[in-house]
């Protein structure tokens, strides 16, 4: 079975105290992961590494950054290289959150440049995609989101289309409380799958986990996951509160 992931998408909240206690909190609940199963946290930069160090040994759990930059070292001022994150012991990065293409202008071409960057330092990018409310009222949908997974993914090589996540997040649903309907989000991923299958070939395809994010909630989890092209979630709000977290993590297939 593809793998399944409960990713937390923390943004820029939570104190460095807060964090600990969300952390604390959350693993005293009870979840259990299969093999199939994992779980990442998006967490703020600073406390990237406490937080690789704290989770260390946990079976299937894993730290993300919430962007990286598309050089390797140099002269750019406030920006963190793959690299650093690598050597850290980050394993994944966020990357085409519609936050940051929106207001930090990441165009199809960067993202592709940060996708490249990652792979080639064996991190894994959770690459983000998905419409704004007049592309979805017009039902122009599928050809937005084949825009973006055109223009940033369909270089890869199918060796490296392997070691991609895909999370579809409609941005009118992003912290709105307004999600998709399971079905709404079923019938999109479905048509991703199909694009990359069209690229990659089945075979590949069918391993790539396509995350749904957009209002996650512990009481629509279930029905979202359950759903054939749906392997799991990228969660903001709900990720800030350790009981609707774990409740996320027990509803993965
Ligand atoms: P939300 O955010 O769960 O608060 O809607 C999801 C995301 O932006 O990744």
């Amino acid at each position: 079975m593809r793998t399944q992931i409960a990713a937390a998408n923390w943004k820029m909240n939570l104190s460095f105290n807060e964090a600990n206690t969300l952390i604390d909190n959350l693993l005293a609940l009870p979840h259990e992961l299969t093999v199939n199963q994992q779980v990442v946290f998006g967490i703020p930069f600073p406390y990237l590494q406490h937080f690789v160090e704290k989770l260390n040994g946990k079976q299937n759990v894993f730290v993300a950054a919430q962007n990286c930059y598309t050089k390797t070292s140099g002269a750019y001022t406030g920006e963190t290289s793959v690299q650093m994150l690598q050597s850290i012991g980050v394993t994944h990065v966020i990357i085409g959150h519609s936050e940051r293409r929106e207001y930090f202008n990441e165009s199809h071409q960067m993202l592709k440049e940060k996708v490249d960057i990652i792979l080639s330092n064996n991190l894994t990018p959770i690459f983000c995609c998905g419409e704004p409310l007049g592309i979805r009222e017009a039902e122009t949908q599928n050809q937005f989101v084949q825009q973006q997974i055109e223009e940033s993914l369909f270089h890869l090589s199918n060796d490296e289309a392997r070691k991609i996540v895909i999370a579809y997040e409609p941005i009118w649903a992003i912290g709105t409380g307004k999600t998709a309907t399971s079905q709404q989000a079923q019938d999109i991923q479905a048509f991703i799958r199909q694009l990359l299958a069209s690229k990659f070939g089945e075979e590949t395809a069918n391993i790539i986990p396509i995350l749904y994010g957009g209002s996650v909630k512990a009481n629509n989890a279930k029905e979202l996951f359950n759903m054939p092209d749906i392997d799991g979630g990228l969660v903001g709000g709900a990720s800030l509160i350790p009981s609707e977290f774990n409740a996320i993590i027990n509803a993965l297939k």
